[in-house]
């Protein structure tokens, strides 16, 4: 498997020939381009730190920012066509990444072993869970861009939930309603140290705690390391309803987290 760093420097520009256009498509379209363009490149930065702790060889480092670049790929298409990133109300942003990479060449030339493999991680990143029966080098391209988006996402959710206008639908939010309370799945879910399924979320609340529940999800300690040092659990729960069963949770899951064994 040979990725060379010349490479990686063409599927680099192949993405911004792609993305810089589609800045220029009037509101809402271009500030929702901007705001996935920034993300990837945080993903970007986050994968490369993730690397450097990891050891990883220069042409496996290579692989991983490839990997990120082009993840999220599909959710420029997808906004373009559909006006949501809500996947449930659209396609599959994964698998638009996979058939817009096929229909823009961008891969074109790579070693193919390279290309399939990004191409495996692309198609398998937005899963609840890395499926097992994927080969190791993938589950390990996975494991990598998955903490690295959680850890972005949790810096766009963050963000937008402290200046966010209440009642304001957002794509960031999926679209979802700001209504009050918490569904009893979701709830249950981070009781009982589970990943939140995006299918029981049913508003912002929801939405933050499936971000709450992340914390059992990460896979790497470097990661951990990065969200108890930003502190995205008080950021989650600041913008929680302060009930008894939240405020409870809260503390629980502030006490458990050193204890999440990676
Ligand atoms: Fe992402």
């Amino acid at each position: 498997m040979t990725f060379t760093d010349a490479d990686y420097i063409v599927i680099s520009r192949r993405f911004d020939d792609y993305v810089t256009p589609l800045l220029q498509l009037p509101d809402p379209v271009g500030k929702n381009i901007l705001l996935k363009r920034d993300h990837t490149r945080r993903v970007l930065e986050n994968a490369n730190e993730l690397c450097v702790h990891l050891k990883l060889s220069p042409e496996q480092a290579r692989i991983a920012a490839a990997a990120a670049l082009y993840h999220d790929i599909g959710r420029f298409p997808q906004f373009i066509r559909f006006r949501t990133f809500a996947d449930s109300k659209s396609a599959d942003h994964s698998l638009l990444g996979v058939d817009v990479i096929g229909e823009e060449h961008f891969f074109a030339g790579l070693d193919p072993a390279v290309a399939s493999l990004l191409l495996a991680a692309i198609a398998n990143h937005s899963r609840l869970v890395i499926p097992d029966s994927l080969p190791g080098n993938v589950r390990m391209l996975l494991r990598i861009l998955r903490d690295a988006d959680k850890l972005d996402i949790l810096h766009v959710v963050t963000e937008y939930y402290r200046t966010s206008k209440k009642g304001v639908d957002s794509s960031i939010a999926l679209d979802l309603p700001d209504t009050p309370g918490v569904s009893r799945n979701v709830m249950r879910s981070v009781r009982e140290e589970r990943l939140v399924n995006i299918a029981d979320v049913r508003n912002v609340n929801d939405f933050k705690l499936l971000q709450v529940s992340w914390v059992y999800d990460l896979n790497f300690s470097w990661t951990k390391e990065r969200l108890i040092e930003r502190d995205y659990l008080t950021l989650l729960f600041e913008h929680l309803p302060d009930t008894p069963g939240l405020r409870e949770l809260a503390s629980r899951i502030r006490a458990r987290i050193s204890d999440i064994s990676i």
